[in-house]
């Protein structure tokens, strides 16, 4: 392990540290003395500190340090921006930057391209230009999806990345541990914080067998889906492992991984094996599958490993599945499926299929679908339904574009789409279909919640192959199993769909593609970073104002929430956005959803100034316009849902103090605490009923201090006597210093500079 090996061809001077993770396993397993899962060794050989870190499955809370960060566009402009508030020269750890999200599908691949260019300009301009000045590498829209380019070029098996995007998990189809993440989360890593997750549990899936026919990698995930139900993998980590796992390809074991968010896996993973080695050289990496040789040993699970939970699952015998509508764990093996479609209801004329996206466009699954689209030609046929592909990265598309898969899907009455998410996030400008008219899509995607794909709730979408979405696409009906159904021919002769065959990987190597990659320049000083004081999108973000040092006096109450409050009741997602770069802008979300004690209502709370109910962002700016701090009353649980960074920068940015409730969501009570806000519970939860919406209050702030309670004194609004309650948190004392300071930025610009 002596040699030094970087990371990925793009860049010079990141290298893969085999030594150091080994080192750091060393001092793991003497304290540990027991077997490790492969994803346990990843995470104890990033650990911040493992003589002294607390190690228990579920329980502790791991500090890490990933080796890579990856952004895609539409989270990494508000992680950007905050970044940029810290004040530092260039990012602390390697990071890329992915333009794909923001690219919607209209007429097709170039013109969508042109368009999305035009549209997204100043986004796409402010992403080019911060990247090139924080040394961060950006790949320009027309390069692919984020975790196509990342397993293409920066995933390598042992290594720990973060991403800003729900599928980074992709990356574990090369052994590498890819975990999804929040803006914040990210921003800490790239500002060189160590990053913090709850040890994971570990579910093993132990594969036997070998597939072959109709079925697919892709079955593997929606039948485990089946097992595990959307919410069966929180908290834990599902490493593959057993026999089976030499026979899948390494696209496909990305696939597998990439589906595993649908289960709210914290990650997913395989074992490093020869297959890894082979695509690691076709995409013009061979040092490092050499590299991973040595290291073997330790990308693997020791033996006697034990998972928290095991599921076996025999390739040989997998039938191929189709999953949903509307969840992706209904699953139903094509077997089942006909009578199930009948049995439900569901709309039977398949209208659409789409085959690509992040989870299936691999070279593999060009060819494999092609092969049958070539076939069902051969018999006269072309696709009764509409046809889309969505190639996965610029070198995949230019691949599959020379060797004929590409035409050949056009040539059955599909249509290519730009190299982008797309359809998949509901980029889809659909227009075949009313909207609430119920019809059905098949498509290769990952995830199928109402709406998700064109906006329309009537919309059925069933996740499946790409295998089986040509197939039906042929049939244009759900009503169609190619194991055991014929189609008539253009000769009116009865046939059968021959089982796909394809290319795990492209004979003549991977296209480089376009020339789509924007390295951060040797004089990135003098780059400046182009944000238009007029942009209705992006602002600027000053650093937050340090603490005063004195108690809060007299304040109001923004609002008292009663019921569930999730980041989504407190900052809304859909048509706000576009809005994600511009904290001002986006800040007039600011609770709108919340329920208000007072009157059951949304977003109408007492302006305790003028008297008058108005909007809940309308008065917090009132208050702040006249130098009033202001607090929220919340419920239980204040703060679950997604990990959205702006429900805590929205109350900051507009002059709140402390959150105080019964109690947190932990992600979203460590974001504010980020924000240099207060969150703050009630000693005892039943002093939530003490307080009226319209009282005001004293926060004794001097008072913070690692595990002792805050007073509070409330002062009704009735005119009675003023009393005090007790408010607990759970500060540290870095923590404490964020606070002290205004943020975790300030903080650390601060140490930065000392
Ligand atoms: Fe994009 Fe869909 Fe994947 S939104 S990153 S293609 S899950």
């Amino acid at each position: 392990l002596s040699k030094k090996v970087e990371m990925t061809n793009w860049e010079k001077g990141n290298f893969i540290n085999y030594k150091k993770m080994n080192e750091n396993l060393n001092i793991v397993r003497q304290r540990l003395n027991r077997p490790l899962t492969y994803a346990e060794k990843i995470l104890y050989s990033h650990l911040d500190d493992p003589h002294n870190q607390e190690i228990e499955r579920g329980k502790s809370y791991l500090k890490l340090r990933p080796d890579r960060v990856a952004c895609q566009d539409a989270t990494a402009q508000m992680a950007i921006l905050q970044f940029m508030s810290a004040g530092m020269p260039s990012v602390a750890t390697p990071t890329t930057v992915h333009c794909d999200h923001l690219i919607e599908a209209q007429v097709g691949g170039e013109k969508d391209l042109a368009r999305a260019n035009e549209i997204n300009k100043e986004v796409y301009d402010f992403l080019s230009t911060s990247c090139a000045k924080y040394n961060i590498g950006f790949w320009r829209p027309g390069s692919g999806i984020i975790h196509q380019i990342v397993l293409e070029n920066y995933a390598f098996p042992g290594g720990l990345l973060i991403g800003t995007d729900s599928h980074t998990p992709n990356a574990g189809g090369l052994g590498m541990a890819a975990i999804g993440v929040g803006g914040a989360d990210a921003v800490d890593v790239m500002a060189g914080l160590p990053w913090e997750l709850k040890a994971p549990k570990v579910i093993g899936v132990r594969l036997t067998g070998k597939m072959s026919g109709w079925t697919a990698p892709k079955d593997v995930i929606l039948k485990v889906a089946g097992i595990l139900t959307v919410k069966g993998g929180t908290g834990a980590i599902v490493e593959y492992h057993g026999p089976g796992t030499d026979s899948l390809s390494c696209t496909g074991m990305g696939t597998i991984c990439n589906m595993g968010a649908e289960i709210g896996a914290t990650t997913s993973l395989f074992p490093f094996n020869d297959r890894m080695y082979d695509y690691l050289k076709a995409t013009n990496r061979q040092r490092i599958g050499d590299f991973a040789r040595e290291y073997a040993a330790e990308l693997r699970e020791d033996e006697g490993a034990e998972y928290d939970q095991l599921i076996e699952i025999d390739l040989s015998t997998l039938e191929p599945h189709i999953n949903g509508p509307f969840t992706p764990d209904l699953a139903t093996p094509i077997s089942k499926f006909k009578e199930a479609a009948k049995a439900n209801g569901w709309p039977e004329e398949v209208k659409v299929g789409l085959i690509g996206s992040c989870t299936n466009s691999s070279y593999e699954d060009m060819t494999r679908a092609a092969s049958i689209a070539e076939d069902a030609m051969a018999h006269g046929l072309k696709s009764k339904s509409q046809f889309v592909v969505t190639p996965g990265s610029s070198g995949l598309q230019s691949k599959a574009s020379g060797d004929g898969q590409l035409k050949t899907f056009e040539e059955f009455g599909g249509m290519v789409l730009a190299n982008a998410c797309g359809p998949c996030i509901g980029q889809w400008d659909r227009r075949d279909v009313k909207k609430g008219e119920p019809n059905t899509i098949v498509t290769s995607y990952n995830r199928n919640f109402t709406g998700r794909n064109d906006a329309n709730p009537a919309t059925h979408c069933f996740v499946t192959s790409p295998d089986m979405v040509v197939a039906m696409s042929i049939a244009g009906t759900l009503n169609f199993n190619p194991l055991t159904d014929t189609l008539k021919g253009k000769d009116g002769k009865e046939f059968k769909l021959k089982e796909p065959t394809g290319e795990a990987l492209p004979a003549r190597g991977y296209d480089p593609g376009r020339d789509t990659y924007q390295a951060p320049p040797e004089d990135r000083a003098s780059v400046s970073v182009a944000v238009s004081p007029t942009s209705d999108r992006l602002q600027i973000l000053q650093p937050f104002q340090p603490w005063d040092g004195k108690d809060a006096k007299d304040l109001p109450i923004l609002i008292k929430c009663q019921g569930k409050t999730t980041t989504d009741h407190i900052s809304m997602a859909g048509p706000w956005l576009k809005y994600r770069g511009h904290l001002d802008n986006i800040s007039n979300n600011m609770l709108i959803g919340a329920i208000n004690a007072e009157n059951g209502e949304a977003n109408k709370v007492k302006n305790v100034l003028t008297g008058q109910y108005d909007a809940v962002p309308a008065v917090a700016r009132d208050y702040k316009k006249n130098g009033i701090k202001w607090v929220v009353i919340g419920d239980w649980n204040y703060g679950e849902g997604s990990s959205r960074e702006h429900a805590a920068l929205e109350p900051r940015h507009l002059g709140g103090l402390a959150i105080i409730t019964r109690s947190f969501a932990r992600i979203h009570e460590t974001n504010l605490k980020k924000q240099g806000m207060l969150p703050l519970t009630f000693s005892d939860p039943a002093d939530y009923d003490k307080i009226g919406p319209n009282d005001r209050v004293d926060l004794l702030c001097t008072e913070l201090a690692v595990d002792k309670p805050m007073t509070l004194v409330v002062h009704p609004a009735n005119g009675s006597k003023p009393f005090e309650v007790k408010l607990s948190h759970t500060f540290n004392e870095g923590q404490i210093e964020w606070f002290k300071n205004g943020s975790a930025l300030n903080t650390m610009a601060k140490n930065a500079k000392a």
